[in-house]
C-alpha cells in the first residue's frame, strides 16, 4: 500500500485577514480594522491541511523561508497531521510569502507577496516521496513560477507511477491565462475550476459552454459555483448539486476546501454524486469560520458540522 493517500507540492504561507475596513481605501489616512486573523493561507496548504484533518494521509511539499512566518505556517499544517518531512526551509533574501487579504463583506481585495511561492522549483521535490502515495494534487498553476515550465513532466513521471492527478489552477494575477496549461491536461484526471477560471480557461463566456470544452479535454470536470454549490460534466452526464446553506463568516479558501472534501472522498473510489456532495459540504463547512482551515482545526465544530444532515 503507498505511504500517502495524496501528495501535494506547492505554495506553503499565511494569510493575513482584515475585517471591517472602511469600503473606500484612501490613501494617507489610517483606516482601521475591527478584526484580523492570522491563519494558513495558500490554496495547497489548505487543500492538505483539510485533507489530513477530515482523516486522508496526506504528503506535502514546497519551499518556505527561514523566517518565522514559515515557521508558523509550517507548525499549521503539521498540527492537522499532514507529512511535512520534505518542505525545505530555504536560507536567503527570499522570505516566505504572505497574502494580506481586505474581507468588505461581499467583495474582498486580496494582495499577496509571492516570496518563496515563486521559487519553488523541481530540485525542491523528492519525486520518489510524491510518487508513494495514490493520488497527486496541484494548485495555484500560475502562482508556482518556478515549477510551472516542468509541471507537465511532473504529471507524466506520476501517472506512470500509477497516480491519478488533478488539478485546480486558481486565478492567474497576470490574467493572461497562456495555452501552456492546456499542455498538462492529457495527464489531469479531475479539473476543479470556479466559474470565472473555467471560462478563462475554455475561452467561453458562458460558465455552461465552457464546462462543456474543458470535459472534451479531461475524463472530469468539477466547477465550483460559490454558494450555488457545484456543476460537474463526466463525458456527457451533468451533475449539478447545492450546497448546504450556513451563517457565511468568509469564503476564503471555500474552493481549496471543496477540493479537500471532493479529494477525500474520491481516493476512496466513491460515487462520482458522493464526492461532489462531500466537496460542497467541505465547502460549507469552512465558510463557518475565518480563514480557509480554522473551521476544521476546531474538532468539536468540525465533526458536529459533518455529522448534521
Ligand atoms: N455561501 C456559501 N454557502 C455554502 N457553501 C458555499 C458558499 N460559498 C462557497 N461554498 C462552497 O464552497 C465551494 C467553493 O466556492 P467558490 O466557488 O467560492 O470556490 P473558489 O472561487 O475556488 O474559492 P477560493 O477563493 O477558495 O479559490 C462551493 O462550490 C460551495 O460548495
Ligand atoms: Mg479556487
Amino acid at each position: 500500500m503507498p505511504r500517502f493517500d495524496v501528495t501535494i507540492a506547492g505554495e506553503l504561507n499565511l494569510d493575513l485577514i482584515l475585517y471591517g475596513l472602511p469600503e473606500q481605501l484612501l490613501p494617507e489616512r489610517e483606516l482601521l480594522a475591527d478584526g484580523m486573523m492570522l491563519t494558513l493561507g495558500s490554496s495547497s496548504a489548505i487543500v492538505a491541511h483539510n485533507l489530513a484533518a477530515l482523516g486522508s494521509r496526506v504528503g506535502f511539499q514546497s519551499r518556505i523561508g527561514n523566517d518565522p512566518l514559515g515557521q508558523i505556517a509550517l507548525d499549521r499544517l503539521q498540527q492537522s497531521g499532514v507529512d511535512v518531512s520534505c518542505v525545505r526551509s530555504v536560507p536567503g533574501t527570499t522570505t516566505t510569502g504572505l497574502t494580506v487579504i481586505l474581507h468588505h463583506g461581499a467583495w474582498r481585495n486580496i494582495l499577496t507577496y509571492a516570496g518563496t511561492i515563486a521559487e519553488t522549483c523541481w530540485e525542491d521535490l523528492d519525486l520518489d516521496a510524491l510518487a508513494d502515495s495514490r493520488h497527486f494534487h496541484l494548485s495555484s498553476y500560475y502562482l508556482q513560477r518556478g515549477l510551472r515550465p516542468r509541471v507537465g513532466e511532473l504529471f507524466q513521471f506520476l501517472k506512470s507511477k500509477g497516480l491519478t492527478i488533478s488539478l485546480d489552477t486558481n486565478d492567474d494575477p497576470e490574467n493572461r491565462w497562456d495555452a501552456d496549461v492546456l499542455g498538462v491536461l492529457p495527464w489531469v484526471d479531475v479539473l476543479l475550476p470556479n466559474e470565472y477560471e473555467a471560462c478563462r480557461l475554455a475561452h467561453q463566456d458562458d460558465p455552461v459552454q465552457a464546462l462543456s470544452v474543458l470535459a472534451g479535454k479531461v475524463p472530469l470536470v468539477v466547477m465550483k459555483r460559490g454558494a450555488r454549490g457545484v456543476l460537474a460534466q463526466q463525458g456527457k452526464e451533468i451533475i449539478e448539486l447545492q450546497p448546504r446553506r450556513t451563517e457565511v463568516v468568509d469564503t476564503i479558501g471555500a474552493g481549496d476546501s471543496f477540493d479537500a472534501g471532493f479529494l477525500h472522498q474520491f481516493i476512496r473510489k466513491a460515487s462520482l454524486e458522493e464526492c461532489l456532495s462531500f466537496g460542497n459540504l467541505a465547502g460549507a463547512l469552512s465558510t463557518t469560520r475565518s480563514g480557509g482551515t480554522e473551521a476544521f482545526r476546531d474538532a468539536m465544530h468540525r465533526r458536529e458540522f459533518l455529522a448534521k444532515e
